[in-house]
């Protein structure tokens, strides 16, 4: 087992509040077949959301521009996953119910205008990215493998890059202030969430 450096990075991975137990990678070490699989959903799902955006805010041109690209990447990367499980005569298992995700769709604001509501579906992307970036690191520096710690550095850092993108974009669409508050709150928020989901080696979040 390699020994992470939490201490230093804890609470500085992309602003988030509360680090991932560090027991999580030991778990998902001896999972790595669920782990894989529920990776894969979690690449096709950022596909799809992307998406998703861009056939609802169509009229917005740099969101459109932006994120058609990150499409592409993100179904890129289920392709990964899936041939890591194929070269290890594993199969793509069934999808999870994503509890983290679901939480998080929990705080997003119906109501409002279409500037709020874009707001928050670009905060709650970003917050996706930002998890996913420090899951990935976790495994990065605590695997043994060095195979496999060299395959999640990749989506580590491709991950942050799509996290300062969704941030970027929100600082696009809405005023400084505005977003300044209310990453705040999803910050907030999201630290609660981990603080109360059960700790499992078989789900990237
Ligand atoms: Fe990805
Ligand atoms: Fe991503």
């Amino acid at each position: 087992m390699h020994t992470p450096d939490i201490s230093t990075d804890a609470r500085n991975i992309l602003g988030l509040q509360l680090p991932t137990d560090p027991r999580w990678v030991n778990l998902a070490e001896k999972s790595l077949d669920d782990i894989l699989t529920d990776h894969a959903y979690c690449e096709q799902k950022a596909a799809l959301s992307c998406i998703s955006l861009i056939q609802r805010y169509s009229d917005k041109e740099k969101l459109v521009i932006e994120l058609s690209p990150v499409v592409t990447e993100e179904w890129g990367h289920f392709r990964l996953v899936l041939a890591e499980l194929h070269n290890r005569k594993l199969k793509l298992g069934k999808q999870r119910k994503d509890e983290y995700v679901n939480k998080l769709l929990e705080f997003q604001k119906k109501g409002g205008s279409t500037e709020d509501r874009l707001l928050d579906q670009l905060l709650t992307m970003a917050l996706i990215e930002a998890r996913s970036c420090e899951r990935f690191k976790r495994l990065s520096e605590g695997l043994d493998d060095e195979y496999l710690r060299n395959f999640y550095r990749r989506f580590m850092e491709s991950e942050a890059g799509h996290y300062t993108l969704f941030i970027e974009l929100a600082e696009t669409y809405t005023s400084k202030e505005k977003l300044r508050l209310r990453w705040k709150e999803w910050l907030d928020y999201e630290s609660s969430i981990i603080r109360n989901l059960e700790i499992r080696g078989d789900r990237i979040h």
